[in-house]
């Protein structure tokens, strides 16, 4: 198969063996895979695979078609569309995907917007419902919110019934992201917005000092990037008074069990709405396999949302 390897800081597309799967997975030729943030540290040398992931085929997100099961298969059958996601590997034409962490893909969804969907609606969900609690009703702050986690979080708050707002520094993006349901501010203006009961902190350290003073008593702050850095000072009399929580996670290291769970929560609570259309997952820029390069590049740059890698294309 060709896939994307990574070479001292650098990427090249390969030929690569085949990945063969295990009893409980499924093989999936691969229509289109997302980019993350953390592909790109992996590619730094700062964020290396995690055990029993590929070493140096990146990508944390895919859909495509079942071509073969294990023998203990049950969830799917070869022919049937999946989206997923992985610990690594996704951008390849070939990748190994567990079916208990693989949701199907809902009809009416392309190639592009189901490759670029798990990781980042995943994230956003657990982030938001799993770790805060978020209820109907109370207000939200999504920084960094034009990108794909903030976009999902926006849209996942707005549907739930929270008073959401977004904090975007590139005004050329506010429109759009305000459409998705958001009151939109620039990020000096978040502090004069709140009381916020729910942060999602996607840009990191420099902004917790703000996000605690704007927290409403009973305030929750779930840090999910650091791409801002990730060390600061904080005020502990911050939280104190409020009574407030602050709390902190990665997706990609937790065991099976726990991506399972968040699986089925997002096929119950997500995949319904993604399907009538009331959800979306905005695609900026997609480039075929080979100009994986160029879609790292991409993903730098401002965006609305995903960057995507499609085969096929
Ligand atoms: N903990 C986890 O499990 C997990 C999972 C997925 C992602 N992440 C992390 O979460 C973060 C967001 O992911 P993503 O996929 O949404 O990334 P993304 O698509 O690149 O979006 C990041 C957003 O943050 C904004 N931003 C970056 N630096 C900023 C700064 N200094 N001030 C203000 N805004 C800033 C960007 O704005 P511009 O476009 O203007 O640069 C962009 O809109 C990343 O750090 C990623 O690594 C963590």
């Amino acid at each position: 198969m060709r896939a994307v390897v990574l070479t001292d800081g650098g990427l090249k597309v390969q030929e690569r063996p085949d990945p063969v799967p295990g009893s409980d997975e499924l093989l999936v030729k691969a229509e289109a895979s997302g980019i993350n943030g953390a592909d790109l540290a992996q590619r730094a040398g700062n964020y290396p695979a995690p055990p029993g992931a590929p070493v140096d085929i990146p990508g944390l997100e895919l859909a495509g078609t079942v071509v073969a099961i294990g023998a203990s298969v049950r969830r799917f059958a070869i022919g049937e569309r999946v989206m997923s996601i992985v610990a690594g590997g996704a951008q390849a034409e070939l990748c190994v995907v567990h079916e208990r962490v693989a949701m199907p893909v809902p009809s009416g969804l392309s190639s592009r917007e189901a490759g670029g969907f798990a990781e980042v609606f995943m994230t956003a969900h657990d982030a938001l419902f799993t770790q805060c609690e978020l209820k109907m009703g109370e207000r939200l702050l999504v920084t960094g919110a034009a990108g794909g986690v903030g976009t999902a979080a926006v849209q996942l708050g707005a549907v739930a019934g929270a008073r959401v707002v977004a904090s975007v520094r590139n005004k050329d993006l506010h429109g759009a992201v305000a459409a998705f349901g958001a009151t939109v501010v620039t990020p000096d203006q978040v502090a004069d917005s709140g009381p916020y009961d729910v942060v999602i902190e996607l840009v990191g350290a420099p902004n917790l000092g703000v996000d605690l003073d704007s927290l409403a008593t009973g305030g929750r702050v779930v840090v999910i990037g650091t791409g801002a850095g990730s060390q600061g000072q904080i005020e502990l009399r911050q939280l104190m008074v409020r009574r407030a929580v602050l709390r902190a996670s990665t997706l990609r290291a937790r065991p099976l069990e726990e991506k399972a769970i968040a699986a089925r929560l997002l096929e119950r609570q997500v995949l319904p709405h993604l399907e009538s259309g009331r959800l979306s997952v905005p695609v900026a820029a997609s480039f075929p396999l080979e100009q994986a390069d160029a879609a790292y590049e991409r993903f730098s740059q401002p965006k609305l949302g995903k960057v995507v890698l499609e085969n096929d294309r």
